[in-house]
């Protein structure tokens, strides 16, 4: 698909940089090469990574080699500071200045905001994206963790259509898909966790991002071959063996196959896993498979 407002193509698979911090230089040179070679060409930071370690380390590789910057569609977020909330103007324009330092770049592809602070002046947000967009540091703009209203807020006051938003979603974290299977039941699936951010972001061309995609509960740990889910993992490798490709290619392509979801964020750190899961991006799961893995995870439809 066409990277938003950036001309560019972006992959439907964004290589999440959170964990890289801690790999050494030429180990990150391998991953970044892989998903490259693999089709994967779009890379999600934050400025608190590490503390800016995850985009320094990006950074000196496309220091070294800086026609790669070229290929490459990057993301970055700004907006979570310590034990608060921060979208004024200058954090906005301070937070860029940093990301594009340290990633050795002089634009961003696209700025999202982290989470929402509920104390924001959506008209210094607007201002701060003008300035970003006229000085050519940032080509587009997206939001994560948002609801309906508050995109509908931001969008209010700000000249660029939001692009993306990103959020928590996995075959073991549906809340979005729980909620619209389960409308006007009086259970915890029919509890409207999101306030029907799937549907809203569909309706208005704002493509939905997941990240953690192979994670449980709050970032706890992979739900590929744990024992907390036994008939989703048969399920998976049921289909796996069907696609010829790995369980976690079929649970991402699980995700690819929801209508208004463009990208999986994904966040390994080892070459042969991107080999793996780049397979999702060409399998195309069947509406019955996609069913039997929704419930295989243990959710249940009326
Ligand atoms: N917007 C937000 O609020 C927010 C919050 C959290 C994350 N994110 C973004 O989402 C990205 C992805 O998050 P995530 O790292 O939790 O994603 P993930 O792809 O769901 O999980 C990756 C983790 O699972 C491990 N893993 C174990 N078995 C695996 C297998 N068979 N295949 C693949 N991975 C396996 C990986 O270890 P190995 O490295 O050993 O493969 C890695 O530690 C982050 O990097 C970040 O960019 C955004």
């Amino acid at each position: 698909m066409t990277g938003y407002g950036s001309g560019k193509k972006v992959s439907s698979i964004v290589l999440g940089c959170m964990r890289i911090a801690q790999m050494e230089h030429d180990q990150l040179g391998q991953l970044i090469h892989r998903c490259l070679e693999t089709g994967i060409n779009a890379f999600d930071h934050a400025d608190i990574y590490r503390g800016g370690q995850s985009e320094a380390n990006f950074g000196k590789i496309l220091e070294e080699q800086p026609a790669l910057r070229n290929q490459m569609f990057i993301q970055s977020k700004c907006g979570i500071c310590r034990g608060m909330y921060d979208f004024s103007k200058n954090h906005i324009l301070e937070s860029v200045d940093g990301s594009l330092k340290r990633l050795h770049t002089d634009y961003l592809d696209l700025l999202i905001l982290h989470r929402p602070d509920l104390l924001m002046e959506p008209e210094e947000v607007a201002e701060a994206f003008d300035i970003l967009k006229k000085t050519g540091k940032v080509r587009s703009f997206g939001v994560s963790n948002m609801n309906m209203m508050q995109i509908e807020l931001l969008q209010n006051y700000i000249n660029d259509k939001l692009a993306v938003n990103q959020l928590q979603l996995s075959l073991a974290h549906t809340l979005m898909l729980d909620e619209g299977f389960n409308v006007n039941m009086p259970d915890v699936p029919g509890q409207m966790h999101t306030g029907g951010i799937l549907d809203y972001c569909r309706l208005k061309g704002i493509g939905i991002q997941s990240w953690s995609p192979l994670q449980y509960g709050f970032i706890e740990g992979t739900f590929l071959g744990s024992e907390k889910y036994p008939e989703l993992n048969a399920r998976l490798d049921a289909l796996a063996e069907k696609y010829n490709a790995t369980s976690g290619a079929i649970a991402i392509a699980w995700i690819l196959r929801i209508p208004g979801v463009v990208q999986a964020v994904i966040g390994t750190t080892k070459p042969d896993r991107i080999t793996e899961l780049s397979k999702a991006m060409n399998i195309k799961l069947t509406k019955k498979e996609w069913y039997e893995l929704y419930l295989s995870a243990g959710n249940r439809i009326p």
